[in-house]
């Protein structure tokens, strides 16, 4: 016993541990901390998280495009808790998206951006823009055909940027189009550019706490006011500060552990995402289905009428970001309780009810491609014809059955091609095929001759 004692003695005199931590952990925080004050450390348990799972997870992926699908693949079904490390790291990743959502609504609802918390507020809308980048870079290193898709319409986003856009949109992919570059670019945004980015303003997030204090519960009538608050903050607490370990920390940590046990069992209980198919560019998949994250935005610009969706693409993005930015400088002083901010909950509810509209729509999609969609049945092709058969299979194997219906077969993107060769005449038919147009891919360098000829033939018998 004592010799331990003294090896620890030892340790701490010559380390620091007790000089640094100390301070930190019996630093005093306003009374009265609620439940609601869990969701920032609960972020943080889950960026830990993910920062054990990636770089477990890192070890046996292969970050090139010959190799990507096939590592995944072996983690996936082969290599010892494989399975559940993809899971853990997947519904981390989701965790943390929905902590961080939850932290940024309280501390909006609380007021708690006002002064002097200013700055807390500005690195935490950039944490949670990073977090998202996290997510949507991930994303593609599945490098399965949803993953590589959806990066394809962030960079046609990017692209419309006026003056950089083209620019921009190569320093995202590595080149004009998605190739193995792009996929050694994003694995570096993944695993070092936006990480180290990350912890950097975690840092200062969290040392800003520490220097500003906790926002303390907002009560109804007590204003912030920048010339007397801080003083009246000090007072508060030399009068009925509590040590923040454990008085107030308990209920983080409880939470945190509990929000780890949830992802492990998710990760148990339902595994990671199944991979799509790998890659293949003569699979056009102009709207691909992101993780669910995206799944709104998606939707939204799904929704918009193609006109002002240019224009939208880039200003919507902007104006979401200027506007959080600008916030705590637009208001940084007066009531902080909800009751006397109608506004703020109303805000907040409506932001809220929008994104989850958006994505119970983006769960039905009609606007995206069925992937599910099986070849056609005879019974819908009905006819014995070689050509006409090889149209029909080609229809599905191009790709054209996930955005057209078929009888009772295939997406509802497209127009419903059950009856098309009343409509159109197999010239236009042709033109239409090859030239696309209006969110209808353009076909010509991907069938050949012989190929389009039969799926003409094919859609012709379709009367
Ligand atoms: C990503 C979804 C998508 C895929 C894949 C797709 N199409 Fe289309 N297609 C559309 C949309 C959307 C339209 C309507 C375009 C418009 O606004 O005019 C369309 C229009 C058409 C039309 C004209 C229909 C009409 O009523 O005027 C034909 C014919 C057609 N597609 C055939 C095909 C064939 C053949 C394939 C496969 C080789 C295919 N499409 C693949 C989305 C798709």
């Amino acid at each position: 016993m004592k010799t331990l004692k003294k090896i620890w003695y030892w340790i701490d005199d010559r380390s620091g541990f007790t000089e640094i931590f100390s301070p930190l952990l019996k630093h005093l925080v306003p009374p009265g901390a609620k439940w609601s004050y869990v969701f920032g450390s609960a972020t943080l348990f889950c960026l830990v998280l993910q920062v054990v799972t990636g770089v477990a997870l890192s070890l046996l992926y292969q970050p090139s495009s010959a190799e990507a699908y096939q590592s995944l693949q072996f983690i996936t079904h082969r290599a010892a808790f494989g399975n559940i490390l993809r899971g853990m790291h997947y519904f981390g990743a989701s965790m943390m998206i929905i902590m961080v959502s939850i932290h940024m609504i309280r501390v909006y609802l609380t007021a708690a951006y006002k002064y002097p918390r200013e700055m807390a507020w500005i690195s935490g809308v950039l944490l949670f823009f990073l977090t998202i980048a996290m997510g949507f870079t991930g994303q593609l290193l599945r490098w399965d055909s949803n993953g590589v898709w959806s990066s394809v319409v962030a960079a046609e986003q990017l692209g419309r940027l006026p003056f950089i856009g083209k620019f921009a949109a190569r320093l995202l992919l590595g080149g004009n189009t998605i190739n193995g570059h792009s996929l050694s670019r994003f694995y570096s945004y993944h695993v070092f550019i936006i990480p180290a980015i990350i912890f950097l303003f975690v840092g200062y997030h969290l040392m800003l706490v520490i220097r500003n204090g906790i926002s303390e519960p907002p009560k109804v009538g007590r204003l912030v006011d920048p010339k007397t608050y801080r003083k009246w903050y000090q007072d508060m607490l030399k009068d009925k500060g509590i040590p923040f370990w454990p008085y107030a920390a308990w209920r983080d940590v409880v939470f945190g552990v509990g929000t780890i046990i949830t992802i492990i069992i998710l990760a148990i209980v339902f595994g990671p995402p199944e991979l799509t198919t790998p890659p293949n560019p003569a699979h056009l998949n102009t709207t691909p289905t992101p993780d669910w994250y995206m799944l709104s935005i998606f939707s939204l610009f799904a929704l918009m009428p193609a006109r002002i969706e240019s224009y939208m693409i880039i200003i919507g993005p902007m104006l979401t970001i200027l506007i959080l930015l600008a916030l705590p400088f637009v208001s940084n002083k007066g009531e902080r309780h909800p009751i006397r901010r109608p506004w703020a909950v109303f805000g907040s509810a409506c932001v809220i009810i929008f994104v989850f509209t958006l994505f119970l729509l983006g769960e039905k999609a009609p606007w995206s491609p069925r992937f599910e969609a099986k070849p056609l049945t005879t019974a819908n092709i009905q006819s014995s014809d070689t050509e006409i058969n090889a149209g029909a299979a080609l229809f599905y194997n191009k790709g054209c059955l996930y955005c057209h219906k078929i009888n009772n077969q295939g997406g509802i993107k497209g127009p419903d091609l059950s009856q098309i060769a009343q409509r159109l005449s197999k010239g236009d038919m042709i033109i239409r095929i090859v030239n696309g147009g209006g969110n209808m891919p353009a076909y010509g360098g991907i069938l050949n001759k012989k190929e389009l000829t039969e799926v003409v033939v094919f859609l012709q018998s379709r009367k």
